[in-house]
């Protein structure tokens, strides 16, 4: 029971990682808040979990990262309902409708909706849950990075398929790495540790092609499951890695090498 009745808000909670990231938490002891946008599919997500044997250790609670209110909202209800949150898992993956596009074809206005949805959420979140941590005494916070916020894309993965790696994610993702690293350094004495992961792709349909010359990158696998990230996720919420700050934990099987 790594993370004991720990109370671990999970931004994006029903998306690819984000789903996996709930699993986990709930099977190792703690209790995972899966913060969402989509209602139908965080509710299902937590219903899932207290299906399989884990009743009382997922809870869907409805958030906008983008929105004041409704973050602050979700950090009043859970702090009366359990009377401590112990961390927040930054996951969610906001886009607008016009993202993934090649350089070229960046609007400046999407640019720069894209960087603060995404940088600007996990700044509005982070802040907020600072506040609430400051007050009780300690926090943890995990915010999801990429490989992609560390290393030049490697664009020729891409070639032949319809995927590219937009320079609004390399840009926000790189962002997020010093956002870690800032307020890791900025919250010294006040035992709220920041701590980010960068993960390598995770597998998800993409074609076949693509999956290959992604692979002769990397060690062994090649592109990861949800699942391979959870492990490094585990280890930065729980204990044995109390003194492991502003550090960004690499996943990814060696593609970044
Ligand atoms: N999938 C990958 O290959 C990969 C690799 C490296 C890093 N990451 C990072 O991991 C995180 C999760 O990625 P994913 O692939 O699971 O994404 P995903 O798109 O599968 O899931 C993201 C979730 O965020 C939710 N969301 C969107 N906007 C929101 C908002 N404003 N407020 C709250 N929730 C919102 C969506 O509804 C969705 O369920 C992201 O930060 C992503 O950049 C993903």
């Amino acid at each position: 029971m790594m993370l004991k009745d720990k109370v671990v808000v999970i931004t994006g909670g029903a998306g690819l990682l984000g789903r996996a990231f709930c699993h986990a938490v709930a099977e190792n002891g703690g209790v995972a808040i899966v913060a969402e946008l989509d209602q139908r599919r965080g509710e299902e997500v937590a219903s899932q979990l207290n299906a399989k044997g884990l009743a009382g250790r997922a809870v869907f609670a409805h958030i906008d990262i983008n929105n004041h209110a409704s973050i602050g909202r979700v950090i009043k209800s859970l702090s009366r309902r359990f009377g401590t949150i112990d961390a927040l898992v930054n996951n969610a993956y906001p886009r607008n409708k016009r993202y993934g596009r090649k350089f070229e074809d960046v609007a400046l206005a999407d640019f720069t909706e894209n960087v603060a949805l995404h940088l600007g959420g996990y700044f509005l979140a982070t802040q907020q849950f600072i506040k609430f941590f400051r007050k009780q005494g300690h926090g943890n916070i995990i915010n999801m990075a990429s490989v992609y916020g560390m290393i030049a894309p490697r664009f020729q993965i891409y070639r032949g398929t319809q995927i590219t790696m937009p320079v609004e994610y390399a840009v926000l993702k790189a962002g997020i790495l010093q956002l870690t690293k800032y307020l890791s350094k900025y919250l010294r004495g006040s035992n709220i540790r920041v701590n980010a992961i960068s993960p390598g792709g995770v597998r998800d349909r993409q074609p076949v092609s693509f999956l290959k010359a992604y692979s002769e990158f990397c060690l062994s696998k090649g592109m990861l499951d949800n699942e391979d990230v959870c492990g490094a996720l585990l280890f930065l919420l729980s204990d044995l890695s109390k003194f492991v700050n502003g550090h960004a934990l690499v996943v990814d099987d060696g593609f970044s090498l």
